[in-house]
């Protein structure tokens, strides 16, 4: 557990002395004393066309625990905060911005102010439009961005592929390495290809250098007018006329959108090329069922609110470095990268809103899919030195073409959990004295479960938008700016130095053993 600090990031002390009381009882414990302890620390959500189960009743808490965390966040904050974010109020303070995701997606009724919600549905017609006046001869998109301009609309693409059938087929590529372009464009034919070159500030230099060399394919390959294949996405349009692409139409995204949580925005415009708007609306729908239910429900009720709480009190209370996410889908296979950047692009910070030290921000997010991280990383979990929190996300209805393996799939996920709360003692092993030491496990390893009947496009919706309302609780409850990220700028101003001298303009200034790479590289790049 941690130490008990003064200042925003604190702990109240009320809160640092449950958690000590809790941590001398199990969770074998917890659920013995308590026979109703999983309806009591589970909630659900109704998304239209499925249900949500979260199960909290594996973490480290009991009720007692999670009403002391409300109060902790009416004291920290947060609901102000919230309440000052969907008015549209500029709390990305270092950027003077408002945070404008959620009043960006909200219905016609809501309470956003109405200039926000004339710029959604201007947004919302602008996809509709270029959607529809997509040539049926273009049967691929390649979508060029990288960070939230990839992930997202990755993350969708990828799962939405095991429910619907795509209209085009679509690719990504974010990395500058050139290989990831040159995979993504391996067999396509110019003429029948489109490229979305997502990038908010028009100025990341991967997006860039790739839209070049994709305008350079497109050159080759014997299309009439490259601007009929290329469509810029970004908050910067006089960026896209300085950039020299032959770009034929831009759609634009308000600055107040941060990138890490812009899925809903434009920038998933290669989810409705490739699956059609209406499947982009319903995900916006999914999402806008757990906005609106963000914003009323009371908050012992309220999922995200909850969520973050718990998220805050592993890392923040009980000291958890790092948190595992584990989806049992292969549809979800990517939720882990798309949540690495929300989560921690967003809470990984050293001081708070004030620029204050912080004792703690953002756990480590890491995971994979689910079994196959059985087989990977498992063991670490049930039996290594570090208590790993873990969050598990599946779907009762299969996607594939057999339901009997889709409940082995269900019946490890649930049976993880249960390994990782109760484990085994040597005891329970009995036989020879000595394996029984390595064959127990010490359990009382805590998970959240997020089951939903089944995946929908809404639930996919919800599940992100229910992380995102969960990050800002977070963000929120550590006292820090979740909309800002200065942190990444330092290392893209080193690159450019770095490969000035890669390119001959060594920086006399340099360390040695960074001189000493670049010497490296250029003598095996050029060898004599
Ligand atoms: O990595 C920093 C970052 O600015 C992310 O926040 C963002 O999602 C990504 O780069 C891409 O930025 P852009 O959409 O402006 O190209």
């Amino acid at each position: 557990m941690r130490k008990v600090m003064s200042g925003a990031g604190s702990v109240p002390t009320h809160l640092a002395s449950l958690a000590k009381s809790l941590s001398t009882t199990s969770l074998r414990e917890l659920f013995a004393v308590d026979p109703d302890r999983a309806k009591r620390l589970s909630r659900t959500l109704t998304l239209g066309d499925c249900e949500l189960l979260v199960d909290f009743s594996k973490q480290a808490i009991n009720a007692r625990a999670l009403e002391a965390l409300v109060e902790a966040a009416r004291e920290k904050g947060v609901f102000e905060l919230l309440v000052k974010m969907i008015a549209g109020a500029p709390i990305n303070e270092t950027e003077h911005r408002a945070v404008t995701h959620v009043a960006m997606r909200s219905s016609s009724d809501a309470t956003a102010p109405s200039a926000l919600r004339a710029e959604a549905d201007r947004s919302r017609r602008e996809i509709r439009e270029t959607v529809a006046a997509m040539p049926a001869a273009i049967t691929h998109v390649v979508n060029l961005g990288i960070g939230g301009s990839d992930l997202g609309p990755a993350l969708l693409c990828d799962s939405l592929v095991s429910m619907r059938t795509p209209i085009r087929e679509v690719r990504f590529a974010s990395n500058v390495d050139p290989v990831d372009l040159d995979r993504a464009i391996a067999g396509l034919d110019a003429r029948s290809t489109v490229f979305v070159v997502c990038s908010k500030s028009f100025g990341t230099s991967e997006t860039l250098a790739n839209a070049r060399r994709a305008a350079q394919w497109l050159a080759s390959g014997r299309v009439t007018d490259p601007r009929q294949h290329i469509i810029a996405v970004t908050s910067q349009p006089d960026r896209v006329a300085a950039s020299g692409l032959p770009v034929g139409r831009v759609l634009t995204m308000p600055e107040s959108i941060g990138g890490r949580y812009s899925v809903s925005s434009a920038v998933s415009l290669s989810v409705a090329l490739s699956f059609g708007v209406e499947v982009f609306e319903e995900i916006r729908d999914g999402m806008r069922l757990v906005d609106e239910h963000f914003v009323s429900a009371a908050p012992l009720d309220n999922v995200p609110l909850l969520h973050g709480l718990v998220w805050w009190w592993n890392s923040a209370v009980l000291g958890h470095a790092t948190v595992a996410v584990v989806p049992y889908s292969t549809s979800l296979a990517m939720l882990p990268s798309y949540l690495q950047q929300l989560i921690m692009e967003s809470n990984g910070k050293a001081v708070d809103r004030k620029g204050s030290a912080l004792p703690v921000s953002s756990p480590v997010v890491w995971g994979g899919a689910g079994t196959n991280a059985q087989h990977a990383f498992f063991q670490m979990l049930h039996q290594g030195t570090q208590t790993v929190p873990c969050e598990f996300v599946g779907h009762s209805a299969s996607l594939g073409t057999s339901d009997a393996d889709h409940d082995t799939l269900v019946a490890n996920m649930i049976a993880q959990s249960q390994a990782l709360a109760f484990g085994v003692t040597q005891e329970e092993v009995g036989g020879d004295a000595t394996l029984r030491a390595h064959r127990a496990t010490p359990g009382n390893r805590p998970s959240t479960t997020l089951l939903f009947s089944r995946l929908t496009p809404r639930a996919i919706g919800a599940l992100i938008a229910t992380f995102e309302h969960s990050t800002f609780v977070q963000g929120a409850m550590f006292g820090l700016n979740s909309f800002d990220q200065w942190g990444v700028e330092l290392g893209k101003q080193l690159a450019a130095k770095v490969a000035a001298g890669i390119n001959g303009t060594p920086d006399s200034k340099a360390d040695s053993s960074t001189s000493s790479l670049i010497a490296q590289h250029r003598r095996w790049r050029n060898p004599r």
